[in-house]
């Protein structure tokens, strides 16, 4: 059974924006999507293992620093070339102001 684990202040991150987090040798990625929503993915890209944190997010989609590959991180869904192997997600829930991800 994967564990809850408390990764990060809600405000800690700004609507429609991505942070990274760093858990147990792992890197993650966690997404506030435009309607307030929470969502966690792996942090690396599929591609060439860039941090996915510092790429842009628009909509349901974060685009990679490095070569503009595209994911829904709210399926992980791979969009396309160059990318096309999908990323792992995590469940995630907010409790008291916290953001939990469920790392698997
Ligand atoms: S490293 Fe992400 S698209 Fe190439």
């Amino acid at each position: 059974m994967a564990d809850w684990v408390d990764a990060c202040a809600a405000g800690d991150i700004d609507e429609e924006d991505v942070i990274r987090w760093d858990h147990a040798g792992r890197t993650f990625a966690i997404y506030r999507s435009p309607d307030d929503e929470y969502f966690a993915t792996d942090g690396l890209c599929t591609h060439e293992r860039i941090h996915l944190a510092e790429g842009l997010v628009m909509d349901d989609i974060i685009e990679c620093p490095k070569h503009n590959g595209r994911f829904n991180y709210k399926t992980g869904l791979a969009k396309g070339a160059p990318v096309c192997i999908n990323l792992q997600t995590y469940a995630v829930r907010v409790e008291a102001g916290r953001v939990l991800v469920q790392v698997g």
